[in-house]
């Protein structure tokens, strides 16, 4: 099942917020809710954004195709819905340099950012696969953090679409999926997906992560991002930074795992980066909260960036612009 899709003239996403509990499936028929729908992050995860923005564009070229001021409003809502992830202005701007030649090309451009997210998940997960194998051995032991399987993609995904193929292939040690506080991606997400694939699999809190990889519990630390800087500086969810160190200070690999529309070469670095606020609510209650959505792990922690084309082993000195 895809995470998201194009069906019958509407935009139609599993509803990320209501899982594990319900199976629900909505269909966004307007700008408005696709955007509403982003925020929320009943839809989420970069790649699944790209194909969001694209399609965003496709609802807003049929909704707005005599008014090109409302057009334009509309494509610049898509693309600044969440501010983090490269992907969802890059899939709504692609999809926008076809207006010109009307709705039915910018679906068709839609269509084929989600095909090529469908088989970026399949190379990423070769690669990322017989790399782990490399680095770690036999059946190594994973912990992995936020959501990077099917439903942050397409389909398959991207760090989780590896744990999914060492399980295939009989080489999976174990893997602890990180809760990932506080919209419990990890905790109500991965663990989701891996009872479906039939994956064994144990829930860690997040701050047990960096323990576990110094009790030699953990074999390496595998994870996905929202955005990929020039220098290697890796933008992905809160809490990851912390695995970043842990795996560090434990001397074991710390591999992300994203497609190249994740990479973002005019972003120097992670400074650059503006890491979405969500607002105390999420947290807590009864306090103020500060809430960052997300971290940046400097390049010097990561040993290797995967995608479809490529392993960039920045640990050797490999520079993501190739
Ligand atoms: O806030 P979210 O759930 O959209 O954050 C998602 C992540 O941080 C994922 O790890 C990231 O998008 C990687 S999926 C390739």
């Amino acid at each position: 099942m895809r995470t998201i899709d194009w069906v019958d003239g509407a935009v139609e996403i599993i509803d990320q917020t209501a899982l594990p509990g319900e199976l629900r499936v909505l269909r966004l028929h307007t700008v408005g809710e696709l955007v509403a729908a982003i925020q929320s992050l009943a839809v989420r995860g970069a790649p699944a954004l790209g194909v969001a923005g694209a399609f965003g564009v496709a609802l807003a070229a049929r909704a707005h195709a005599d008014d090109p001021g409302a057009l334009r409003t509309a494509v610049q809502r898509i693309e600044t819905a969440r501010p983090t992830a490269v992907n969802l202005a890059r899939g709504a701007r692609r999809a926008a340099l076809l207006l010109p030649s009307g709705p039915d090309a910018v679906l068709a451009e839609a269509c084929a950012i989600r095909d090529e997210e469908i088989a970026a998940s399949d190379s990423m997960a070769a690669r990322g696969a017989d790399l782990v194998a490399e680095l770690c051995g036999d059946r190594p032991r994973l912990l992995t953090h936020c959501n990077t399987g099917g439903l942050c993609a397409v389909v398959g995904g991207t760090a989780l679409g590896v744990v999914g193929e060492l399980h295939r292939r009989g080489n999976l040690g174990g893997v602890v999926a990180s809760e990932t506080r506080p919209l419990l991606q990890g905790a109500r997400l991965t663990t989701w997906e891996l009872s479906r694939w039939g994956v064994e699999h144990r829930v860690a809190v997040d701050s047990a992560g960096p323990f576990l990889m110094a009790r030699r519990e953990v074999d390496a630390v595998i994870l996905g991002a929202d955005r990929i800087c020039a220098n290697g500086d890796v933008i992905n969810k809160i809490g990851t930074y912390s695995h970043a160190l842990g795996a560090r200070r434990a001397g074991i690999p710390f591999i992300v795992v994203a497609p190249e529309s994740t990479v973002d070469l005019s972003t120097g670095g992670g400074a650059e980066v503006e890491i979405e606020d969500r607002g105390s609510a999420e947290v807590t209650q009864w306090a103020e909260a500060v809430n960052p959505a997300f971290d940046i792990t400097p390049f010097d922690l990561v040993t290797a960036v995967v995608t479809e084309r490529r392993v960039v082993r920045l640990d050797r000195g490999d520079q993501m612009k190739s």
